[in-house]
């Protein structure tokens, strides 16, 4: 049986990435510490997730009680078990966050993604490694594309962006949020080993990556906190850009069935821009509406004037290279099925008194 090891096993992709390969007969182990707590307070704990991974994999699944920072911990860990192939969820994930605890953000995204891929060239350096990276390596250099104002949304205005922001947009001189810098230096480390070492590594540059199991905050987790504040009745604060801006949303499961095509066929030091796409995406607004049509309640929010530093306007992932490297893969998950199953999800976890 192949082994598969899973760092942020206890998180949304984390999650999605044990159970899908554990349909497919691999052998999982998780690394996780519930640092997701520690980050974002107990509206952020992930032991329910961890929970649920144990009792519905079984023996296919292993958690290891494991911080990413520790570094022979790490080593040992790979050592010991040399898996077939890793994939690499664990981070601090927040923009807005990060400031506040700089070195946490980049112990964790920056030294924790060296710490393992050190541990693989040691241990299995055969073996695929995909990076959960973040569009947001691309900084704000994506407000510097002529945007058209529609009704409820912004859209691009230069036809060049129509199908959306390939991999080859500058991740140089632009605001990326301490956030973003700590993942920029993830990123390049994983191209690096995959170029300099002949590791099979790629990078996944995330846009909103979505789907039931998230434990949705205010400073992560967009449509789950959404869906959250809706089904409770909480106001939803909205930071600038008239709640036009744009977000282009991936379901969790389309995230790990790319993950399965590259590592069944992976290449070297490769970057793919994984969101929803065009058909996926949504301005604040627009999520709102289709929220209320699953939940029947009314969303609720204020609007600050002032947006997130170095927020994006609008963002949608251009998907052609990663339909052009495996066309075996394409999005399978709506949006609008993705928000019903969101809404349904929150409500069994008992929000919103069901
Ligand atoms: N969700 C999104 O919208 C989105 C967008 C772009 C990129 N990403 C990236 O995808 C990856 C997964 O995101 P997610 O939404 O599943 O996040 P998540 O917070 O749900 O999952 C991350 C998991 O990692 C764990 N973790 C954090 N620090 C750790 C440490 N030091 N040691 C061990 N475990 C640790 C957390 O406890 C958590 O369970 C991250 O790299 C994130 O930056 C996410």
């Amino acid at each position: 049986m192949p082994s598969l090891l899973v760092t942020g096993s206890s998180g949304l992709i984390g999650s999605e990435v044990c159970i899908h390969f554990v349909s497919l007969g691999w052998q999982i182990h998780g690394v996780d510490n519930n640092q997701r707590a520690v980050f974002f307070g107990p509206q952020g704990d992930t032991r329910w997730n961890q929970s649920r991974l144990a009792k519905q994999l079984g023996s296919a699944f292993t958690h290891h009680e494991l911080d990413i920072r520790d570094r022979q911990g790490v080593l040992d860990l790979l050592r010991r078990i040399k898996p077939d192939a890793v994939v690499h969820a664990a981070a601090q994930p927040s923009h807005d966050r990060a400031a506040a605890i700089p070195f946490d953000d980049f112990d964790t995204n920056a030294v924790g993604t060296l710490n393992l891929l050190e541990a693989v060239r040691q241990a299995c350096p055969e073996s695929p490694f995909a990076h959960m990276s973040t569009n947001k390596v691309y900084g704000d250099r994506p407000n510097t594309i002529d945007l058209a104002e529609l009704d409820t949304r912004w859209d691009y205005a230069d036809p060049a962006y129509a199908d959306g922001i390939a991999e080859d947009f500058s991740i140089d001189q632009s605001k990326h949020s301490l956030f973003g810098a700590s993942k920029v230096a993830g990123d390049i480390m994983v191209q690096e080993y995959g170029r300099y070492f002949g590791i099979p590594t790629c990078c996944l540059r995330g846009g909103c990556l979505t789907g039931p199991n998230h434990s949705g905050v205010e400073l992560h987790g967009f449509l789950s906190y959404l869906v959250k504040c809706n089904l409770e009745g909480r106001e939803y604060k909205v930071f600038g850009y008239k709640g036009k801006q744009v977000r282009d949303n991936i379901h969790s499961h389309d995230v790990a069935r790319f993950i399965e095509e590259f590592i069944k066929a992976p290449r070297i030091a490769e970057v793919y821009n994984i969101g929803g796409g065009r058909a996926n995406s949504c301005s604040i607004l627009e999520a709102f509406q289709i929220a209320e049509r699953f939940s029947g309640k009314k969303q609720l929010f204020t609007y600050v004037d002032e947006n997130r530093i170095g927020d994006h306007i609008c963002y949608i992932s251009n998907l052609a290279k990663m339909r052009a490297h495996y066309p075996g893969w394409d999005i399978t998950v709506s949006l609008e099925e993705t928000i019903r199953q969101i809404v349904e999800a929150t409500k069994q976890r008992g929000v919103g008194g069901e």
